[in-house]
């Protein structure tokens, strides 16, 4: 299919996982979502960012996302791989892991890049809302391993400008000042910002963060 979109729908579909049959859509609910491939098992750079995205599980449940891998090898590897994940980075595997040796869910998600590698994935993330559609990907190359503090800080962006008509500024962290959309006139910003704002340019209004 073509490469999913930024406001699309994410297809649905059924998988064998680390923790069961899932049922991808009813196993989201109401919670946002990340999905990310991985190339291959037993492999270093994989390994260390199932172990990282373990250990950061508990930040991802405070902003209510459910988190899911995938790697196109079969189950038994996966558990066997699971293994040498907590023996070498100190945390066992706490989310689903999709055996995807089929590549029925990299295929409908656009993960396998041929000119990359034709037959394993790239290093893909989707991050999915609560309304099941497509709020942010990123694709990374096999030899890059992804930064997952990265990822939570783009969700909580994400999180915050889904609900209030702010944009979030370059390097933008939880706490810090945000920006208020420009399609905002000044007067309905009054209502919405009623403490101010600073106007640096009439496109450039600051504001601290909306609780
Ligand atoms: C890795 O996870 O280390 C890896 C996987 C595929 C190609 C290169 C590196």
């Amino acid at each position: 299919m073509a490469q999913l979109q930024l406001g699309d729908d994410v297809p649905d579909f059924t998988a064998e996982t680390t923790e069961g049959t899932v049922r991808f859509h009813e196993w989201l609910g109401n919670s946002w979502g990340v999905l990310f491939s991985h190339p291959k098992d037993f492999t270093p750079v994989c390994t260390t960012e199932l172990g990282r995205v373990s250990a950061l599980k508990p930040e991802f449940d405070k902003r209510n996302v459910k988190v899911i891998g995938l790697s196109v090898d079969p189950l038994g590897s996966h558990k066997e791989w699971a293994n040498d994940i907590k023996e070498t980075q100190g945390h066992a595997l706490n989310f689903p892991l999709i055996a995807d040796a089929d590549k029925t869910v990299s295929n409908l998600y656009g993960m396998i890049h041929p000119k990359a590698d034709n037959t394993l994935t790239v290093r893909s993330v989707f991050v999915i809302g609560p309304d099941k559609k497509l709020k942010l990907s990123l694709t990374y190359p096999a030899s890059t391993g992804r930064n997952f503090d990265e990822l939570l800080r783009v969700i909580d962006s994400l999180q915050l400008t889904a609900h209030h008509k702010v944009a979030t500024p370059s390097d933008w962290k939880q706490g810090q000042d945000v920006i208020i959309v420009p399609s905002l006139s000044d007067t309905d910003a009054k209502a919405l910002f009623p403490n101010g704002w600073k106007t640096v340019r009439p496109y450039l209004r600051i504001v601290s963060q909306p609780k």
